[in-house]
């Protein structure tokens, strides 16, 4: 298929949740919070947090392996797999490299990709990318992240916020018109010290100071953070579709990144949608980071809820500042 009659679309999908459940209350016997204040400022109720000896590819595993199966297909018949995660289990190799060997993908290249909360969104456009080219037929996505092991336990302006999960999306060569229809990546380093994690680099390598000043766990700017959210990802939304000619009334759910509800309100305000086609699972998980999308997008398709050629849009924002948006044609049927 030449180039320009190339698209790529996603043929299974997955999802992995450690099984340790920590409630708002759970936090009020750790930090000086509330559920009350918790679930006003922010919708979370709960998440979920990795055991001891979880790591960042235990979870993307459990997520491969479902969305391999959803899509009929053998491992040996991926060509790449691209993990988006902060949180990867070693500094290197790639998580991306151990999941290609326990997964068996033994023809495929694996790589990492840094982008934060927006790691899935760029990891969709990347392979997205690479099927259009020519370069590989189908490709592995993966977000994923193990947040809860880099929070300062101490913070309670943080903590209450992060929790650990894994989504998978496999994606295969189409033709041009179905699947991915429109993809937009954006990026303001100016904007990096909202929110990052500024020990444990080449910039402030781990050292006892590292420990002591707490610069080895994540830090936010929060209220900084919530705008640019909104404004990113009302404009990523307007960007895809502008590109692919098509109005938010055509799109059947929008699947936004999930760090507040109060910002996904003010999206879906700004966005005039109706709140029905907004999807929301942060009250279970919190803020999964990178894994936020494909962990609801999985949800959704597993219950069912959307058929093939229904439109689908995914929006996020992470540090960075990193946003993108994707819109595709739902090409699942269960
Ligand atoms: C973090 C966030 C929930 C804070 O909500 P907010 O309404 O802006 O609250 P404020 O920052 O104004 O804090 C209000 C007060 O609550 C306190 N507070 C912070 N965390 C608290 C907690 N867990 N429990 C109780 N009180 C808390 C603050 O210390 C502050 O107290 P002060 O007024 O005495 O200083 C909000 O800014 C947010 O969600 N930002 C985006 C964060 C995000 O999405 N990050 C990830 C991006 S991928």
């Amino acid at each position: 298929m030449p180039e320009s009659l190339r698209s790529s679309r996603i043929i299974g999908t997955g999802h992995y949740v450690p099984t340790r459940v920590l409630t708002n209350f759970d936090l009020e016997k750790m930090v000086d919070t509330t559920d009350e204040w918790i679930v006003t400022r922010t919708g979370i109720r709960e998440r979920r947090i990795a055991a001891e000896n979880e790591a960042c590819s235990d979870l993307s595993l459990a997520a491969c392996k479902e969305a391999v199966a959803m899509a009929g297909l053998d491992p040996k018949d991926i060509d790449g797999i691209i993990i988006g995660t902060i949180s990867g289990d070693m500094q290197f190799p790639a998580t991306a490299a151990f999941v290609q060997d326990r997964l068996g993908a033994i023809n495929a290249a694996a790589l990492d990709l840094s982008a934060a909360c927006s790691g899935f969104i760029y990891a969709v456009n990347m392979a997205h990318a690479m099927i259009v080219s020519g370069q590989m037929e189908r490709v592995l996505v993966v977000g994923a992240e193990v947040l809860t092991k880099f929070v300062d336990w101490s913070d309670r302006s943080t903590c209450v916020l992060f929790g650990d999960a894994a989504g998978a999306a496999l994606l295969e060569a189409c033709p041009r018109g179905e699947g991915i229809l429109a993809t937009h990546m954006k990026s303001d380093g100016a904007l990096a010290e909202l929110l990052c994690l500024p020990g444990g680099g080449s910039r402030h390598p781990l050292t006892p100071n590292t420990f002591a000043d707490r610069t080895r766990f994540i830090k936010m700017k929060g209220d900084g953070v919530f705008k640019w959210a909104v404004r990113a990802m009302v404009d990523a939304t307007h960007t895809v579709l502008e590109q692919a000619g098509y109005s938010l009334s055509d799109v059947a759910v929008v699947i936004p990144h999930q760090a507040n509800i109060r910002i996904i309100d003010a999206v879906a305000e700004r966005l005039e949608i109706p709140r029905e086609r907004v999807v929301v699972n942060l009250d279970r998980y919190g803020n999964t980071s990178s894994a936020t999308i494909p962990v609801a997008y999985d949800e959704v398709v597993r219950a069912k809820k959307l058929k093939p050629g229904d439109l689908v849009l995914f929006t996020g924002f992470g540090g960075g500042f990193t946003w993108g948006s994707v819109l595709l044609k739902h090409a699942i049927s269960l």
